[in-house]
């Protein structure tokens, strides 16, 4: 199966919010950031392996700033790294405050994503071809963490 660069799945969503999606305070929940974040990592995991696609784990996300009422946010999506079946998929979330254009990073996110075949079994995926310094650096956090996340799912099974 042909490689592919992580430029290739690169992928992008924007929400401005409104009152639907924030509480009473005027802030956005979080959970409305966690689903657009989940929606542009499957863009990008169908865009990587070409097939169906299933979350499989949401790394630990956190708030760095409150997302408020009238900002836009903006998530951006790359597949880091390609396993056999899973993929992990980096996601930022800037805001930007319309009438003063400033721009402010406030969550990132890693996601696994599965890819499955028609019979809804994992199936494989390209491996990832980096091309850049930087795509060579997401791909060498991205081991990193996926050796922790199955080292806990593990370790965590034999303490059953
Ligand atoms: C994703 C799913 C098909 C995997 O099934 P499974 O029986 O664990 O299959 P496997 O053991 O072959 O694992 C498949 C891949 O997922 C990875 N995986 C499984 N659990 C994981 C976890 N907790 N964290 C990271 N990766 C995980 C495995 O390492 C494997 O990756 P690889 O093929 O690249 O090595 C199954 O767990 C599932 O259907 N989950 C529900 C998905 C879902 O409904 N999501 C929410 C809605 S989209």
């Amino acid at each position: 199966m042909d490689g592919r660069p992580p430029s290739d799945s690169r992928s992008e969503l924007v929400l401005w919010i409104g009152l639907p999606e924030s509480n009473s305070a005027g802030n956005a929940h979080g959970g409305v950031i966690m689903k657009l974040c989940d929606e542009v990592a499957g863009i990008a995991a169908i865009r990587h392996s070409g097939t169906r696609v299933v979350t499989v784990g949401f790394d630990r996300m956190t708030f760095q700033r409150p997302v408020l009422v009238g900002e836009l946010v903006t998530v951006r999506a790359t597949v880091n790294a390609a396993w056999r079946s899973s993929m992990e998929v980096g996601v930022r979330v800037e805001k930007e405050t319309l009438r003063t254009r400033e721009i402010e990073h406030t969550s990132t996110a890693y996601i696994t994503m599965v890819a499955l075949d028609d019979d809804g079994r994992p199936a494989p995926v390209p491996p990832i071809l980096p091309e850049t310094d930087e795509d060579l650096r997401r791909a060498r956090e991205a081991q990193v963490r996926r050796d922790n996340r199955l080292a806990e799912r593990e370790q965590l099974a034999d303490g059953r």
